[in-house]
Protein backbone atom coordinates (compact mmCIF):
# COMPACT_ATOMS: atom_id res chain seq x y z
CA UNK A 1 0.00 0.00 0.00
CA UNK A 2 1.18 3.62 -0.66
CA UNK A 3 0.95 5.96 1.62
CA UNK A 4 -0.93 9.33 0.49
CA UNK A 5 1.42 11.65 2.61
CA UNK A 6 1.18 15.56 2.59
CA UNK A 7 2.86 17.34 0.17
CA UNK A 8 4.72 19.45 2.56
CA UNK A 9 6.45 16.41 3.39
CA UNK A 10 7.58 15.79 0.07
CA UNK A 11 11.44 17.05 0.76
CA UNK A 12 11.76 14.81 3.91
CA UNK A 13 15.07 12.92 4.17
CA UNK A 14 17.01 11.64 6.84
CA UNK A 15 19.61 14.45 8.02
CA UNK A 16 22.51 15.22 6.19
CA UNK A 17 24.45 16.41 8.83
CA UNK A 18 24.08 13.02 10.53
CA UNK A 19 24.95 10.68 7.62
CA UNK A 20 28.68 10.09 9.18
CA UNK A 21 27.14 9.07 12.36
CA UNK A 22 24.90 6.37 10.54
CA UNK A 23 28.10 5.23 8.08
CA UNK A 24 30.39 5.45 11.78
CA UNK A 25 27.63 3.54 13.32
CA UNK A 26 27.24 0.62 10.75
CA UNK A 27 31.12 0.60 10.23
CA UNK A 28 31.38 -0.11 14.25
CA UNK A 29 28.81 -2.68 14.06
CA UNK A 30 30.54 -4.86 10.89
CA UNK A 31 34.21 -4.52 11.41
CA UNK A 32 34.03 -4.22 15.36
CA UNK A 33 36.76 -1.74 14.71
CA UNK A 34 37.16 0.99 17.05
CA UNK A 35 35.76 4.62 15.20
CA UNK A 36 37.09 8.25 16.13
CA UNK A 37 33.87 9.95 16.57
CA UNK A 38 34.90 14.00 15.40
CA UNK A 39 31.44 13.73 13.47
CA UNK A 40 28.85 14.37 16.75
CA UNK A 41 27.30 17.86 17.09
CA UNK A 42 27.84 16.39 20.99
CA UNK A 43 30.58 16.23 24.18
CA UNK A 44 31.64 12.98 24.31
CA UNK A 45 32.83 10.76 27.10
CA UNK A 46 33.76 11.78 30.95
CA UNK A 47 35.00 14.75 30.55
CA UNK A 48 32.32 16.33 30.09
CA UNK A 49 29.59 14.53 32.33
CA UNK A 50 26.16 16.86 33.15
CA UNK A 51 27.11 19.01 36.65
CA UNK A 52 26.07 16.76 39.92
CA UNK A 53 24.30 19.82 41.00
CA UNK A 54 22.18 20.00 38.15
CA UNK A 55 21.71 15.73 38.70
CA UNK A 56 20.75 16.70 42.14
CA UNK A 57 18.21 19.08 41.15
CA UNK A 58 16.28 17.01 38.76
CA UNK A 59 16.10 14.13 41.49
CA UNK A 60 15.13 16.68 44.15
CA UNK A 61 11.98 18.16 41.45
CA UNK A 62 10.48 14.79 40.72
CA UNK A 63 10.33 14.42 44.31
CA UNK A 64 8.94 17.39 44.44
CA UNK A 65 5.95 16.73 42.28
CA UNK A 66 7.53 18.52 39.32
CA UNK A 67 6.25 15.39 37.11
CA UNK A 68 2.81 16.80 35.49
CA UNK A 69 1.45 18.68 32.91
CA UNK A 70 2.61 22.05 33.41
CA UNK A 71 1.03 24.04 29.90
CA UNK A 72 2.85 27.23 29.13
CA UNK A 73 5.38 28.87 28.05
CA UNK A 74 7.76 27.63 31.10
CA UNK A 75 7.84 28.10 34.86
CA UNK A 76 7.69 31.26 36.51
CA UNK A 77 11.08 31.37 38.31
CA UNK A 78 12.98 29.95 34.91
CA UNK A 79 11.36 33.04 32.47
CA UNK A 80 12.45 35.83 35.11
CA UNK A 81 16.01 34.35 35.52
CA UNK A 82 16.42 34.61 31.95
CA UNK A 83 14.93 37.67 31.18
CA UNK A 84 16.89 39.67 33.53
CA UNK A 85 20.15 37.95 34.36
CA UNK A 86 20.98 35.43 31.11
CA UNK A 87 19.48 38.63 28.85
CA UNK A 88 20.66 41.25 31.02
CA UNK A 89 23.33 42.48 28.23
CA UNK A 90 21.78 40.54 25.35
CA UNK A 91 18.76 42.44 25.25
CA UNK A 92 18.56 44.95 27.84
CA UNK A 93 15.32 45.37 30.02
CA UNK A 94 13.61 41.99 28.68
CA UNK A 95 10.97 40.94 30.79
CA UNK A 96 9.33 37.56 31.80
CA UNK A 97 6.35 37.82 29.14
CA UNK A 98 9.57 38.61 26.31
CA UNK A 99 10.88 34.32 27.32
CA UNK A 100 9.68 30.76 26.20
CA UNK A 101 11.23 27.68 27.13
CA UNK A 102 11.10 25.67 24.48
CA UNK A 103 12.32 21.69 24.24
CA UNK A 104 15.08 22.65 23.00
CA UNK A 105 16.70 25.49 20.54
CA UNK A 106 15.68 23.21 17.36
CA UNK A 107 12.14 23.25 18.94
CA UNK A 108 12.36 27.17 18.98
CA UNK A 109 13.76 27.35 15.81
CA UNK A 110 11.04 25.23 14.31
CA UNK A 111 7.88 26.93 15.91
CA UNK A 112 9.68 30.38 15.34
CA UNK A 113 10.25 29.90 11.36
CA UNK A 114 6.47 28.03 11.05
CA UNK A 115 4.70 31.09 13.01
CA UNK A 116 6.78 33.62 11.26
CA UNK A 117 6.88 31.75 7.03
CA UNK A 118 4.24 31.29 4.63
CA UNK A 119 3.78 31.00 0.87
CA UNK A 120 6.71 32.71 -1.49
CA UNK A 121 7.57 34.83 2.20
CA UNK A 122 11.34 34.94 0.78
CA UNK A 123 13.73 33.60 3.75
CA UNK A 124 17.70 34.43 4.27
CA UNK A 125 20.11 31.95 5.18
CA UNK A 126 23.93 31.87 5.90
CA UNK A 127 25.76 29.38 3.32
CA UNK A 128 27.34 27.36 5.38
CA UNK A 129 24.20 26.99 7.62
CA UNK A 130 22.00 25.05 10.03
CA UNK A 131 20.38 22.72 7.59
CA UNK A 132 17.08 21.50 9.85
CA UNK A 133 16.14 25.83 9.94
CA UNK A 134 15.81 24.90 6.02
CA UNK A 135 13.51 21.78 6.33
CA UNK A 136 10.79 24.30 7.70
CA UNK A 137 11.34 27.08 5.90
CA UNK A 138 10.49 24.59 2.86
CA UNK A 139 7.53 23.20 4.90
CA UNK A 140 6.36 26.52 4.81
CA UNK A 141 6.77 27.20 1.31
CA UNK A 142 8.96 29.96 1.56
CA UNK A 143 11.65 30.88 -1.14
CA UNK A 144 15.09 30.57 0.18
CA UNK A 145 17.94 32.20 -0.35
CA UNK A 146 21.61 31.81 0.54
CA UNK A 147 23.57 34.69 1.62
CA UNK A 148 27.57 32.90 1.13
CA UNK A 149 29.63 33.65 4.26
CA UNK A 150 33.27 34.94 2.57
CA UNK A 151 35.42 31.19 2.84
CA UNK A 152 37.90 31.51 5.26
CA UNK A 153 36.44 34.04 7.68
CA UNK A 154 33.20 33.23 7.39
CA UNK A 155 32.03 36.80 7.82
CA UNK A 156 28.63 38.16 6.53
CA UNK A 157 29.15 39.63 2.96
CA UNK A 158 27.91 42.86 3.53
CA UNK A 159 27.26 43.83 0.24
CA UNK A 160 26.28 40.74 -0.71
CA UNK A 161 23.93 40.64 2.25
CA UNK A 162 22.48 44.26 1.15
CA UNK A 163 21.22 43.51 -2.73
CA UNK A 164 20.25 40.40 -1.34
CA UNK A 165 17.54 41.63 1.17
CA UNK A 166 14.81 43.37 -0.30
CA UNK A 167 11.23 44.21 1.24
CA UNK A 168 9.77 40.78 0.03
CA UNK A 169 12.51 38.96 2.60
CA UNK A 170 10.61 38.39 6.07
CA UNK A 171 13.67 36.77 7.58
CA UNK A 172 17.08 36.44 7.92
CA UNK A 173 18.67 33.93 10.42
CA UNK A 174 22.24 34.80 11.82
CA UNK A 175 23.92 32.07 13.66
CA UNK A 176 26.87 33.32 16.46
CA UNK A 177 28.94 31.67 17.32
CA UNK A 178 28.70 30.12 14.12
CA UNK A 179 28.07 26.41 12.67
CA UNK A 180 29.58 24.97 11.47
CA UNK A 181 33.07 26.83 11.86
CA UNK A 182 33.31 28.10 15.37
CA UNK A 183 33.56 31.73 13.73
CA UNK A 184 32.04 34.92 15.51
CA UNK A 185 29.64 37.23 13.31
CA UNK A 186 31.91 40.59 13.67
CA UNK A 187 30.13 42.93 12.36
CA UNK A 188 26.02 42.84 13.78
CA UNK A 189 26.01 46.50 13.84
CA UNK A 190 26.27 46.38 9.82
CA UNK A 191 23.77 43.82 9.22
CA UNK A 192 21.39 45.58 11.45
CA UNK A 193 21.70 48.81 9.18
CA UNK A 194 20.27 46.20 6.37
CA UNK A 195 17.83 45.08 8.54
CA UNK A 196 16.73 48.17 9.91
CA UNK A 197 15.72 49.66 6.33
CA UNK A 198 13.17 46.81 6.13
CA UNK A 199 10.28 47.96 8.01
CA UNK A 200 8.80 44.21 8.07
CA UNK A 201 12.25 42.18 8.61
CA UNK A 202 12.66 40.25 11.79
CA UNK A 203 15.64 38.15 12.73
CA UNK A 204 16.51 34.97 14.34
CA UNK A 205 19.31 35.28 15.70
CA UNK A 206 20.93 31.29 16.76
CA UNK A 207 23.37 31.60 19.78
CA UNK A 208 23.49 28.39 21.00
CA UNK A 209 27.34 28.66 21.51
CA UNK A 210 27.31 31.86 23.66
CA UNK A 211 28.99 30.81 26.34
CA UNK A 212 31.29 28.45 25.04
CA UNK A 213 33.80 31.18 23.45
CA UNK A 214 37.61 31.01 23.79
CA UNK A 215 40.59 33.40 24.60
CA UNK A 216 38.40 35.78 26.86
CA UNK A 217 36.20 36.95 23.93
CA UNK A 218 32.81 37.94 24.23
CA UNK A 219 29.30 37.11 23.19
CA UNK A 220 28.25 39.42 20.95
CA UNK A 221 24.41 39.91 19.40
CA UNK A 222 22.95 41.69 17.06
CA UNK A 223 19.74 41.99 19.40
CA UNK A 224 21.60 44.24 22.36
CA UNK A 225 21.47 46.66 19.70
CA UNK A 226 18.35 49.08 20.82
CA UNK A 227 16.73 49.38 17.58
CA UNK A 228 16.90 45.78 17.16
CA UNK A 229 15.66 44.43 20.50
CA UNK A 230 11.70 44.11 18.88
CA UNK A 231 13.09 42.54 15.07
CA UNK A 232 15.18 39.71 16.85
CA UNK A 233 14.01 36.49 18.22
CA UNK A 234 17.06 35.38 20.11
CA UNK A 235 17.44 31.22 20.65
CA UNK A 236 19.43 29.55 23.42
CA UNK A 237 19.95 26.62 25.07
CA UNK A 238 21.42 24.23 27.79
CA UNK A 239 22.60 21.68 25.83
CA UNK A 240 25.93 23.31 25.25
CA UNK A 241 26.79 25.65 27.94
CA UNK A 242 25.62 22.81 30.62
CA UNK A 243 26.13 19.36 28.20
CA UNK A 244 22.56 18.68 28.32
CA UNK A 245 21.96 17.95 25.08
CA UNK A 246 19.88 15.10 25.98
CA UNK A 247 17.45 17.03 27.98
CA UNK A 248 15.82 19.02 25.33
CA UNK A 249 15.57 22.13 26.74
CA UNK A 250 16.35 25.67 25.32
CA UNK A 251 14.31 29.24 25.39
CA UNK A 252 13.35 32.09 22.67
CA UNK A 253 13.12 35.72 23.54
CA UNK A 254 11.39 38.15 21.65
CA UNK A 255 8.73 40.84 21.52
CA UNK A 256 5.63 39.48 23.92
CA UNK A 257 3.23 39.29 20.68
CA UNK A 258 5.91 36.82 19.20
CA UNK A 259 5.85 34.96 22.38
CA UNK A 260 2.31 34.86 23.20
CA UNK A 261 2.42 32.91 19.10
CA UNK A 262 5.13 30.63 20.19
CA UNK A 263 3.14 29.87 23.40
CA UNK A 264 0.18 28.71 21.90
CA UNK A 265 2.08 26.76 19.06
CA UNK A 266 4.09 24.99 21.85
CA UNK A 267 0.51 24.30 24.22
CA UNK A 268 -1.02 22.64 20.82
CA UNK A 269 2.20 21.03 20.25
CA UNK A 270 4.22 19.46 23.15
CA UNK A 271 2.45 21.23 26.19
CA UNK A 272 5.28 21.99 27.78
CA UNK A 273 8.69 21.13 28.79
CA UNK A 274 9.06 18.42 31.16
CA UNK A 275 8.64 20.82 34.66
CA UNK A 276 11.26 18.79 36.55
CA UNK A 277 13.59 19.64 33.19
CA UNK A 278 12.77 23.34 33.55
CA UNK A 279 13.64 22.64 37.20
CA UNK A 280 17.22 21.39 36.36
CA UNK A 281 17.69 23.95 34.00
CA UNK A 282 16.92 26.62 36.73
CA UNK A 283 19.82 25.09 38.48
CA UNK A 284 21.97 25.35 36.17
CA UNK A 285 21.70 29.00 34.95
CA UNK A 286 21.11 30.26 38.16
CA UNK A 287 23.66 27.68 40.55
CA UNK A 288 27.20 27.65 40.37
CA UNK A 289 29.54 28.28 37.42
CA UNK A 290 32.17 26.78 37.78
CA UNK A 291 31.61 23.89 35.57
CA UNK A 292 31.31 26.04 32.39
CA UNK A 293 34.30 28.02 32.95
CA UNK A 294 36.16 24.75 33.47
CA UNK A 295 35.32 23.12 30.58
CA UNK A 296 35.40 26.29 28.35
CA UNK A 297 39.40 26.06 29.73
CA UNK A 298 39.08 22.66 29.11
CA UNK A 299 37.52 22.68 25.29
CA UNK A 300 40.11 25.95 24.84
CA UNK A 301 43.39 23.52 24.97
CA UNK A 302 41.18 20.39 23.27
CA UNK A 303 40.63 22.88 20.86
CA UNK A 304 44.37 24.27 20.31
CA UNK A 305 45.58 20.46 20.50
CA UNK A 306 43.28 20.01 17.40
CA UNK A 307 43.90 22.71 15.57
CA UNK A 308 47.87 22.03 15.79
CA UNK A 309 47.56 18.15 15.20
CA UNK A 310 45.42 18.83 12.43
CA UNK A 311 47.96 21.73 10.35
CA UNK A 312 50.42 18.81 10.59
CA UNK A 313 48.44 16.48 8.32
CA UNK A 314 49.62 17.00 5.32
CA UNK A 315 46.84 18.49 2.78
CA UNK A 316 45.07 20.46 5.49
CA UNK A 317 45.09 23.58 6.63
CA UNK A 318 42.76 25.08 9.92
CA UNK A 319 42.66 27.97 11.60
CA UNK A 320 41.54 28.75 14.97
CA UNK A 321 37.94 28.86 16.08
CA UNK A 322 37.14 31.48 18.37
CA UNK A 323 33.92 29.85 19.44
CA UNK A 324 32.19 26.45 19.66
CA UNK A 325 33.31 22.99 19.66
CA UNK A 326 34.53 22.44 16.09
CA UNK A 327 37.26 23.09 13.86
CA UNK A 328 36.24 23.74 10.24
CA UNK A 329 39.51 22.55 8.33
CA UNK A 330 40.23 23.40 4.64
CA UNK A 331 40.71 19.89 3.31
CA UNK A 332 41.45 21.33 -0.76
CA UNK A 333 45.28 20.60 -0.65
CA UNK A 334 44.90 16.90 -0.39
CA UNK A 335 43.43 16.41 -3.48
CA UNK A 336 39.85 15.31 -2.17
CA UNK A 337 36.22 16.76 -2.28
CA UNK A 338 34.61 17.29 1.16
CA UNK A 339 32.22 14.32 0.73
CA UNK A 340 35.57 12.01 -0.88
CA UNK A 341 37.47 13.33 2.04
CA UNK A 342 35.16 11.82 4.80
CA UNK A 343 34.31 9.02 3.23
CA UNK A 344 38.15 8.06 2.47
CA UNK A 345 38.94 9.50 6.33
CA UNK A 346 36.00 6.69 7.95
CA UNK A 347 36.51 3.76 5.94
CA UNK A 348 40.44 3.81 5.61
CA UNK A 349 41.29 5.30 8.61
CA UNK A 350 38.29 4.81 10.97
CA UNK A 351 38.10 8.77 11.63
CA UNK A 352 34.12 10.38 11.49
CA UNK A 353 33.77 14.04 10.13
CA UNK A 354 31.14 15.80 8.26
CA UNK A 355 31.33 16.69 5.12
CA UNK A 356 31.59 20.65 4.69
CA UNK A 357 28.85 20.86 2.14
CA UNK A 358 26.67 19.16 4.35
CA UNK A 359 25.86 22.32 5.62
CA UNK A 360 25.91 24.21 2.06
CA UNK A 361 27.62 24.78 -1.15
CA UNK A 362 30.22 27.38 0.25
CA UNK A 363 31.45 24.01 2.57
CA UNK A 364 33.14 22.37 -0.30
CA UNK A 365 36.79 21.87 0.51
CA UNK A 366 35.59 22.23 4.20
CA UNK A 367 35.27 19.56 7.04
CA UNK A 368 33.66 19.44 10.63
CA UNK A 369 35.44 18.13 13.04
CA UNK A 370 34.29 17.97 16.58
CA UNK A 371 36.99 18.80 19.05
CA UNK A 372 34.87 17.37 22.38
CA UNK A 373 35.75 14.49 22.74
CA UNK A 374 38.90 12.97 25.09
CA UNK A 375 42.69 13.96 24.41
CA UNK A 376 43.29 10.53 23.81
CA UNK A 377 40.97 10.49 20.66
CA UNK A 378 42.25 13.89 19.71
CA UNK A 379 46.17 12.54 19.68
CA UNK A 380 44.59 8.89 18.00
CA UNK A 381 42.21 10.80 15.46
CA UNK A 382 45.12 12.93 14.32
CA UNK A 383 48.20 9.87 14.06
CA UNK A 384 45.52 8.03 12.25
CA UNK A 385 45.21 10.96 9.76
CA UNK A 386 48.84 11.51 9.39
CA UNK A 387 49.27 8.27 8.25
CA UNK A 388 46.53 7.86 5.70
CA UNK A 389 47.67 11.37 4.10
CA UNK A 390 51.66 10.77 4.50
CA UNK A 391 50.89 7.29 2.76
CA UNK A 392 48.32 9.00 0.11
C1 LIG B 1 23.14 26.07 15.01
C2 LIG B 1 22.35 25.15 15.86
N1 LIG B 1 21.15 25.54 16.28
C3 LIG B 1 20.39 24.74 17.06
C4 LIG B 1 20.84 23.50 17.47
C5 LIG B 1 19.95 22.64 18.32
O1 LIG B 1 20.22 22.81 19.68
P1 LIG B 1 19.34 22.06 20.77
O2 LIG B 1 20.13 20.88 21.24
O3 LIG B 1 19.14 23.03 21.87
O4 LIG B 1 18.06 21.70 20.12
C6 LIG B 1 22.09 23.05 17.08
C7 LIG B 1 22.57 21.74 17.52
O5 LIG B 1 23.72 21.39 17.45
C8 LIG B 1 22.87 23.90 16.25
O6 LIG B 1 24.09 23.52 15.84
Amino acid sequence: MGYNFSKRTKHFTLPKQWASMRVAKQLEKETGNKIIHCEKGDYQGPDFETPQHILDATVDALEAGYVRYDPGPGLPELREYIATETMKDRRPGTNPEEVIITAGAKNALTMSLLTILEDGDEVVFPNPGYPPDEVWAKYANAKIQHTPLNKGDWQYDIAKLDKMVTDKTKLLIINTPQRPNGQLVENPEEIAEIVLKHPDLLVITDEIFSQVIYDGQKHNTISSIPEMRDRCIVIDTWSKTYAMTGWRIGFAVANEEIITKLSIFLQDSITNVAAFIQRAAFEAVSGPQDWTIAKRELLQHKRDLMVKGLNEVPGIECVTPPGSFYCFPDISGTGLTSQEFTDKLVVEAGVAVVAGTAFGTQGEGFVRITFAISDDDIHEGIERMKKLFLNK
